[in-house]
């Protein structure tokens, strides 16, 4: 399938035949979601593709029992954390200098900046601190000014991961499948599933199966971009 194809057949989907999809199709739609551009590459995104019965019928019922959830043969929980930065720098340090030594302004990014940025108190104190830096900084110069505080952080990792959802929808319309994106559940029973801490946000519960030949509702409706799209 041609590109704009892809996009133009991506819809989300409310009804799913009773086809199973295969798990072929969600490995090859997750290394495609692992591929999305994210915030200094720091990945802080897990994706857990939920297989026992027994989750499932929890996750179902935590999505709220949505028609979408219920008939999926397949459901990806996608989750933004705060608090795996630190490893995942480690990693990516690790294999970055495989091909050649860090220094200069990349480790000072990785190692000053990054912790400066990452680095959170539960009280949200440092979080103000930085807020007061940042914004005094940014008075003499530019100066990204986010992330501050928690939330800012929450914001950041959350960002990443629905461009990974992107992708990985995509990546399901391109083998012929169809998905729907979820924020309608109660996040704090999703997390009781998946055994998520507080540094973690549930960004995304996606369905996928086989489209029923009613399980797209009507038209996709969009606003004039003339309302959205500004040339400045
Ligand atoms: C973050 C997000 C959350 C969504 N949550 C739900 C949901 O809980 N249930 C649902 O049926 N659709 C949900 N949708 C799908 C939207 O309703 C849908 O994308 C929108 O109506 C446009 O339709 P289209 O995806 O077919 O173009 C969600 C979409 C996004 C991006």
């Amino acid at each position: 399938m041609d590109f704009f194809d892809v996009i133009n057949n991506r819809r989300s989907v409310r009804r799913y035949t009773e086809t199973k999809v295969p798990d072929e199709i969600i490995r090859k739609a997750l290394d495609a979601a692992l591929k999305a551009p994210n915030s200094s590459n720091m990945q802080a995104w897990e994706f857990y593709w939920v297989k026992s019965a027994e989750n499932k019928s929890a996750l179902v019922d935590a999505c709220l029992f949505q028609g979408t959830a219920r008939q999926a043969s397949q459901l990806i929980v996608v989750v933004s954390r705060i608090d795996t930065w630190k490893r995942n720098r480690n990693l990516l340090i690790q294999q970055m200098q495989k091909d050649a030594p860090i220094n200069g302004q990349i480790k000072d990014y990785y190692y000053k900046i990054i912790p400066f940025l990452y680095t959170q108190d539960p009280f949200g104190i440092l979080g103000t601190l930085k807020y007061l830096i940042l914004n005094t900084v940014g008075l003499f110069r530019p100066i990204f000014r986010r992330p501050a505080h928690r939330s800012d952080l929450f914001e950041v990792v959350t960002k990443s991961a629905a461009l990974a959802c992107e992708n990985f929808m995509l990546a399901i319309a391109a083998q012929g499948f169809g998905s729907c994106p979820m924020e309608g559940f109660d996040e704090h029973r999703v997390k009781k599933i998946l055994k998520l801490n507080y540094q973690s946000r549930v960004v995304m519960v996606i369905s996928v199966g086989e489209t029923a030949p009613d399980g797209i509702f009507g038209p996709q409706y969009r606003i004039d971009p003339k309302l959205v799209v500004h040339e400045v």
